[in-house]
C-alpha cells in the first residue's frame, strides 16, 4: 500500500488525473486512501479516470496513521487545500458543522464539487450547501451520510425520482444496532456494548450522537428531503435514543414476542389538501417475526414504501471505515465523471412543508409500571387508562417483593392521550414509578407503529 500511494500522490502535477483534496484522515478517511490504493488501477480502466491524492487535511499532522502518504501530503491546513488550484474535487471527513460547512461552501463557491459523508452537516444546513452547489453548477454528493456502505441516496434520488413515497423506515444507525444485538443476545451491559462499538469504528467522535439518537434524526432528516423533496432538517425530527431502556426491557420485549430496535421512520401525508411530513426516531419493540427484527450488529435496512412501487428493502453495513469509504468512493468517481463531463446532480427546490407533531402518533405502547401490591391496585391502574382513551391489550404481573411491577402492551392508541395517561399514572398514590414506555411496531406494520 505504501508504494502504491507513494505513486498516488506523486502523480499529482499530473494534468490528466483527478487531484483530491481529502479533508479528515480518521476511520473513514484512512479507509477511503487504503481504497484508492486498492482500486484505483481497476477504476482507471472501468472509467478513464484517474486519482491523485493531493493533500490530506487532519487536525493533528503528528498522529500515527494506519496509512502511509508521500512526504507533504498530510496538512493542518484544511482551507489551503481546498483553495489549492491543483484541487478538483473536495472530500469531506471531517465530521460536525463546523469548520465542515466553510470549507464545504468555499469548495462549492470556487466551483469544485464536494463528497461528503457528513449527516449532521447536512441536516443542519443541507439547503444552503445543496444552493451553493447549484449555483456553482457542481455536485454535492453524500451516499456515505446514510446508511454507511448501502445505496440508498442515489436510488432515492434518481430510481425512485418519479415515485410518490409515502413512508421510509428503518434501521440508520449502526453503533445502538450493535450495542441492542450484544443487549440482547449476551446480556452484555450498555458501556461494554457502546466500547465495543467505538473500538470497531461504528461510533462517532462524539458517541451521545449515537446513544441519544441524534445520528439518526440526522439521518431521518436527509431521507426525508430528499424522499419527499422538502427541507426537512434535524429538529424537525422527534428523537429519542436508547440511554433510557433497562435491561429489564429488553428482557420483558425477548419474553414478549418482540426485539428492541432503534427505528428512524419518516412519512408524508396529505392532511386537508395540504402536505405534510412526520419525522421520528424512537426505540421500538419489533415483534421477532418481522423482517427488521432480524438485522443485527452493525447492519442497517431501510424500507421504502412508494405509491406504485410499493415497498422496497435496502440492507447492508451501516457503519464502519470499509463500507463507507466504498460509498465516499463511488460518490467520487460520480463527482469526477460529472466535472469531466460539465455536468452535474441537482437535489431540485427544497418546500418547507408542516412537520405533524409527534402527539398526533397512533401506536401501539409497552408500558411498565411499578406498583403496591395490594387490592385494588390494577382496577385503580385500568380505570385511568380507560379514562384516557387508552384500551389495554395485554398485562403481565411479576412479583417484586413487597411491590410489583406491570407491564402492559395497549391496542392501537394516540401519542397525547398515551402522555395524558402516565401523567395521571403518576398521580397515583399506588403507583411507585413509571418505567419505560416504549412504541411497538405492528406486526403488519412496516411503520414500526
Ligand atoms: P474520525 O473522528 O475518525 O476522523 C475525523 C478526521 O477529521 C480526523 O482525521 C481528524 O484529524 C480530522 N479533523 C477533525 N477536525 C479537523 C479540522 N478542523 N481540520 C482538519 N481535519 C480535522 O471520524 P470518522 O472518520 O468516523 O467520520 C468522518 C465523517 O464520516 C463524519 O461526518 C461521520 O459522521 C461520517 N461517517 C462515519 C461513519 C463511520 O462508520 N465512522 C459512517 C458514515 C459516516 P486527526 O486525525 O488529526 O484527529
Ligand atoms: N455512527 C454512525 C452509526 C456511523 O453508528 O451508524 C454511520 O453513519
Amino acid at each position: 500500500m505504501r508504494n502504491r500511494l507513494s505513486e498516488l500522490t506523486a502523480t499529482v502535477q499530473d494534468v490528466s488525473v483527478v487531484q483530491l483534496g481529502i479533508l479528515g484522515c480518521g476511520t473513514v478517511g484512512a479507509e477511503l486512501l487504503a481504497l484508492l490504493d486498492r482500486q484505483g488501477t481497476g477504476i482507471q480502466a472501468r472509467t478513464g479516470l484517474e486519482f491523485a491524492v493531493a493533500g490530506v487535511a487532519v487536525r493533528d499532522v503528528g498522529k500515527s496513521r494506519p496509512v502511509a502518504l508521500a512526504d507533504g501530503v498530510l496538512t493542518d491546513d484544511a482551507r489551503s487545500l481546498v483553495a489549492r488550484p491543483d484541487v478538483d474535487v473536495v472530500v469531506e471527513l471531517i465530521g460536525g458543522v463546523e469548520p465542515a460547512r466553510s470549507l464545504v461552501l468555499e469548495a462549492l463557491q470556487a466551483g469544485k464539487p464536494v463528497v461528503t459523508a457528513n449527516k449532521e452537516l447536512l441536516a443542519a444546513v443541507g439547503a444552503e450547501l445543496f444552493s451553493a452547489a447549484d449555483a456553482a453548477g457542481v455536485d454535492l454528493v453524500f451516499e456515505a451520510a446514510v446508511a454507511g456502505g448501502i445505496p440508498l441516496v442515489r436510488p432515492l434520488r434518481e430510481s425512485l425520482a418519479g415515485e410518490d413515497v409515502r413512508r421510509v423506515m428503518g434501521i440508520v444507525n449502526g453503533t445502538t444496532n450493535y450495542m441492542l444485538t450484544r443487549m440482547t443476545e449476551e446480556g452484555a451491559s450498555y458501556a461494554d456494548a457502546l466500547a465495543e462499538a467505538q473500538a470497531l469504528g461504528y461510533a462517532e467522535s462524539d458517541p451521545s450522537a449515537d446513544v441519544e439518537g441524534s445520528d439518526a434524526a440526522a439521518k431521518a432528516a436527509i431521507i426525508a428531503s430528499i424522499a419527499f423533496g422538502t427541507e426537512v432538517v434535524a429538529e424537525d425530527v422527534h428523537c429519542e435514543g436508547i440511554t433510557e431502556l433497562t435491561p429489564i426491557d429488553i428482557a420483558f420485549a425477548s419474553r414478549l414476542g418482540y426485539v428492541v430496535k432503534l427505528l428512524a421512520i419518516v412519512e408524508r401525508s396529505i392532511d386537508g389538501g395540504v402536505a405534510q411530513v412526520a419525522a421520528r426516531v424512537h426505540p421500538a419493540m419489533v415483534p421477532e417475526t418481522h423482517p427488521l427484527a432480524s438485522v443485527r450488529e452493525s447492519f442497517n435496512a431501510v424500507f421504502v414504501e412508494g405509491a406504485a412501487v410499493g415497498e422496497l428493502m435496502f440492507y447492508g453495513r451501516g457503519a464502519g471505515g470499509g463500507p463507507t469509504a466504498s460509498a465516499v468512493l463511488g460518490d467520487v468517481i460520480d463527482a469526477a465523471s460529472n466535472l469531466r463531463r460539465g455536468s452535474h446532480a441537482s437535489i431540485g427546490t427544497l418546500t418547507r412543508v408542516p412537520i405533524r407533531s409527534i402527539d398526533d402518533l397512533v401506536s401501539e405502547y409497552y408500558i411498565n409500571l411499578e406498583v403496591a401490591d395490594r387490592p385494588g391496585v390494577l382496577a385503580q391502574v385500568a380505570d385511568v387508562f380507560g379514562r384516557n382513551a387508552v384500551s389495554i391489550r395485554s398485562m403481565e404481573q411479576e412479583g417484586l417483593g413487597e411491590g410489583a411491577r406491570l407491564i402492559f402492551i395497549t391496542h392501537l392508541a394516540c401519542e397525547r392521550d398515551v402522555r395524558r395517561t402516565l401523567s395521571r399514572l403518576g398521580e397515583l398514590d399506588v403507583v411507585r414509578s413509571v418505567g419505560s414506555v416504549i412504541r411497538v411496531a405492528g406486526e403488519d406494520d412496516a411503520a414500526g407503529g
